[in-house]
């Protein structure tokens, strides 16, 4: 059964984007034009912090090797990624940021 699971505040997202715990995975959110949007921070090519790349046109650029990947989706759009990364339903309530688990 999928939850909503508090990671932290919309007040820690002074940025665009801040990396927060998500059942032990690192999970970036990103304040977009419209609206809030959650994918593994991890890069799906090798280790790199995603949330440290460039943001671009709801895009963002790994730091270590120029993949791009759809902020929106996770979805891969460039190599040398081949893989997505996962996203997830974020909502926010109260000042609160949710991100919710899978079924
Ligand atoms: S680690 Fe992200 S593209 Fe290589």
């Amino acid at each position: 059964m999928s939850e909503w699971i508090k990671v932290g505040l919309e007040s820690d997202l002074t940025e665009n984007v801040c990396v927060f715990d998500f059942k032990g995975k690192p999970v970036a959110v990103f304040n977009l034009e419209d609206g809030f949007y959650a994918i593994d921070n991890i890069c799906s090519h090798e280790e790199a912090s995603l949330a440290e790349g460039e943001i671009e046109d709801g895009k963002i650029e790994c730091p270590l090797h120029g993949a791009m990947f759809d902020i929106r989706t996770g979805k891969n759009l460039s190599l040398p990624a081949v893989l997505p990364v996962k996203s997830y339903p974020v909502k926010i309530e109260d000042g609160n940021i949710y991100l919710k688990t899978e079924d």
